[in-house]
Formats: structure tokens, C-alpha cells, sequence
């Protein structure tokens, strides 16, 4: 298994070139979101795969500031749940945390196969809504940006983006966030 090999190369990254989606591609993504596990094996995620290009262009609209970058991409998996798709235990809410384990499957394969999928919270979901005919009552919860790797570096992107690019972002020191038998404590 090459599972943290896929975990270390997946990337954020913004310069992207188009590579055209089939799919069969399109198909394995979606295979791995369905064999993730979820509470009650509820399966609460829907995703839109949206890759044919007048939409793509259309999705642009809904972008943040900031993320003009995105508008070179290939596809944009559009990541979609509600609430009561999935277990409530008391104040647990489960939904958004099995989602997002299935949205990280489609992104590790994506890695593996040699693409970006670099998601986002930069987009108004009402626009997205409204392009895309998303009913009311699913959350958009995040939005997937997918893509070839390009080196070349897209020039809309800010100083702080291209730096991101050369080199992963800093993280938390592993102490910081990990307790060993009990929280807290050194
Ligand atoms: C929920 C979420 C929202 C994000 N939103 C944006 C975004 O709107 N624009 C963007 O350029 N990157 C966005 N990112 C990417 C992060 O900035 C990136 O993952 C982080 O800087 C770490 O870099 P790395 O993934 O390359 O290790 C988002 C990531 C996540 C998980």
C-alpha cells in the first residue's frame, strides 16, 4: 500500500494546466467516495461533477476573490451533504466529518493519479446553488478545484500563493496537537 506516499504528495497547489476529464476518471473518484465509511454507513456526501466547459466558465462567477486561479481548472467537484443524512448523536453532528472523509478519498486518488484537487471554501454557495440548481435544503460544503500541475506560475496568483507553491505551507509542531494517554501535559 502507497497510501502515505499519496497522503506527502498531495498539494494545494494553484498554477494549473487543462487535461481533459473522462469518464472513467470521473467514475474512480466516485467509487472511492462511496466505499468510505460513515456512521450507520449512512452515506450523507452528493457531490456535481462539473467539467463541461460552458459550466466550468459559469462556476467562475461564484469564485472569491482570490481565487482566480481556479479558473484554469479541468472540473470542480462540488461537495454537498445535509444534516439529517447522517447520524445526530445528542449535540454530534456527524455529517460534515463523513463528507469530508469521503472527499479526501477522491482527493488522495486524484493525487495518486498524477492531479491536483485542491479544495476550497473561497466560492458563494448561493451562486453556486444557483448555477448548478442545488436545492435548499444541501449545504455546499466546500468545493473541489481539480487540475494538472503546471510549473509554470499563474500570474493572477498573489506573492504569498506562489511562495505556498514552491513550499508546503508551515505546519503546527506535532506536540501541539498530539497527547499521548491523557490531553495535555508535556
Ligand atoms: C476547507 C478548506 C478551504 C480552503 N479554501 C481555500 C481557498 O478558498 N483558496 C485557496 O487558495 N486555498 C484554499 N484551501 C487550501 C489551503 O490553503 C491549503 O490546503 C493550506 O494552505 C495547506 O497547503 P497544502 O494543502 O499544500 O499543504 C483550503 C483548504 C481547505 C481544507
Amino acid at each position: 500500500m502507497d497510501v502515505k506516499d499519496a497522503i506527502q504528495k498531495r498539494r494545494a497547489y494553484r498554477s494549473l494546466t487543462p487535461f481533459k476529464i473522462k469518464k472513467k476518471f470521473v467514475d474512480d473518484l466516485a467509487e472511492c467516495a462511496q466505499i468510505t465509511a460513515s456512521c450507520f454507513n449512512n452515506q450523507p456526501w452528493q457531490y456535481v461533477f462539473v467539467y463541461e466547459k460552458n459550466k466550468l466558465e459559469k462556476m467562475h462567477e461564484g469564485l472569491s476573490s482570490g481565487n482566480e486561479w481556479a479558473h484554469k481548472a479541468s472540473m470542480i467537484i462540488v461537495v454537498l451533504g445535509k444534516k439529517d443524512d447522517d447520524c445526530v448523536i445528542y449535540d454530534r453532528v456527524y455529517y460534515r466529518f463523513d463528507i469530508g472523509m469521503a472527499t479526501e478519498a477522491m482527493i488522495l486518488r486524484a493525487t495518486e493519479l498524477g492531479y491536483v484537487a485542491h479544495p476550497i471554501a473561497g466560492y458563494s454557495p448561493k451562486k453556486t446553488r444557483k448555477i448548478l440548481c442545488i436545492p435548499d435544503d444541501l449545504d455546499v460544503i466546500a468545493l473541489v478545484i481539480v487540475g494538472k500541475h503546471s510549473n509554470k506560475i499563474n500570474p493572477v496568483m498573489s506573492e504569498k500563493q506562489i511562495a505556498d507553491e514552491a513550499k508546503r505551507p508551515e505546519r503546527k509542531s506535532i506536540k501541539d496537537f498530539v497527547f499521548h494517554n491523557k490531553y495535555g501535559g508535556k
